[in-house]
C-alpha cells in the first residue's frame, strides 16, 4: 500500500486573522489539494504551540545524546523531537513566514532550532557539511511590509527568506519555492498588487507541477 503524499502546513504569524502569510499558506495548501485531492495535510500553528527555546540543557542533551536532568529539560527535548519527527515524516512543507524585524518570528526560528540536529538533518564531513533531510519540497509563503526582492540596496537586509532558504538547504532540501507578498504596508495599491502577484505565483506552482507530474 502506498501512503498519500503528506504535507506539513505551518504558520507562525502573530497577527491573527489579519495575517497575510496565513492567507497565503492556506491558499497554497488549498491549491495543492485541488491539484492532488489525495494529499494528506498536518497543520501546526507555531504561534499557538510555541517550540521551546534552546537551553544549555537541551543543547547538551542533543550534543551528548544524554537525558536532561530537569523535568523542564526532558519536556523541552520531547517537544523538540516531536517537531523533528513531524518534519522528517513530511513529503512537503508549506511555511507561513512573515518578516518581523528583518528576520522570522522567534517561534519559526525555534522550529528551525529544533530541526537542526547533527546526525539527523545534517552532518559534518571532511569535505564540509552535508544535509540529511533531502527529497522534500518546501513552499515558503512570505509576507513583508516593505520591498526587499528588487532594490539592490534592500536585498542584503532580507534575513527572513534568505535565512529560511539557507537553513533548509543546509539540511539538504533543494526544491524550495517562495510565494511572496511584499510591500503590504505601503498602502492599498501596493498591497493589492503584492497579493495578486503572490496568488499568481501559487497558481504557477501547480500549473508547473501538473505539467511535469501527470
Ligand atoms: C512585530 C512586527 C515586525 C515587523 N518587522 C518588519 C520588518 O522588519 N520589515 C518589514 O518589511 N516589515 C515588517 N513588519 C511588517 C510585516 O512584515 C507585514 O505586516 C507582514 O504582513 C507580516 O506577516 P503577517 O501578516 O503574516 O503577520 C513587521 C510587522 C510586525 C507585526
Amino acid at each position: 500500500m502506498t501512503s498519500a503524499f503528506h504535507i506539513l502546513h505551518l504558520d507562525s504569524s502573530l497577527t491573527g486573522p489579519a495575517s497575510v502569510s496565513r492567507l497565503l499558506s492556506r491558499e497554497t495548501v488549498d491549491a495543492w489539494r485541488a491539484a492532488d485531492p489525495a494529499v494528506r495535510v498536518t497543520y501546526r500553528d507555531l504561534a499557538v504551540t510555541v517550540p521551546p527555546q534552546p537551553t544549555p540543557e537541551t543543547v547538551a542533551a542533543l550534543r551528548l545524546r544524554s537525558e536532561p536532568a530537569s523535568a523542564q529539560g526532558r519536556a523541552d527535548l520531547a517537544s523538540i523531537n516531536t517537531l523533528l519527527e513531524e518534519f522528517l515524516a513530511a513529503d512537503a512543507i508549506v511555511i507561513g513566514a512573515p518578516m518581523y524585524n528583518f528576520g522570522v518570528p522567534t517561534q519559526l526560528k525555534a522550529w528551525i532550532d529544533a530541526l537542526a540536529q547533527a546526525g539527523r538533518t545534517f552532518e559534518y564531513t571532511p569535505q564540509g557539511p552535508r544535509g540529511l533531510a533531502g527529497g522534500k519540497r518546501v513552499v515558503i509563503a512570505s509576507a513583508r511590509g516593505n520591498i526587499y526582492s528588487t532594490p539592490p540596496q534592500m536585498q542584503d537586509k532580507d534575513f527572513q527568506e534568505r535565512y529560511l532558504v539557507a537553513a533548509l538547504q543546509f539540511m539538504g532540501i533543494t526544491h524550495i519555492d517562495v510565494v511572496r507578498a511584499e510591500g503590504v504596508n505601503r498602502g492599498p495599491e501596493v498591497r493589492d498588487a503584492a497579493l495578486a502577484s503572490a496568488r499568481a505565483a501559487i497558481a504557477q506552482l501547480f500549473a508547473v507541477q501538473e505539467a511535469v507530474a501527470p
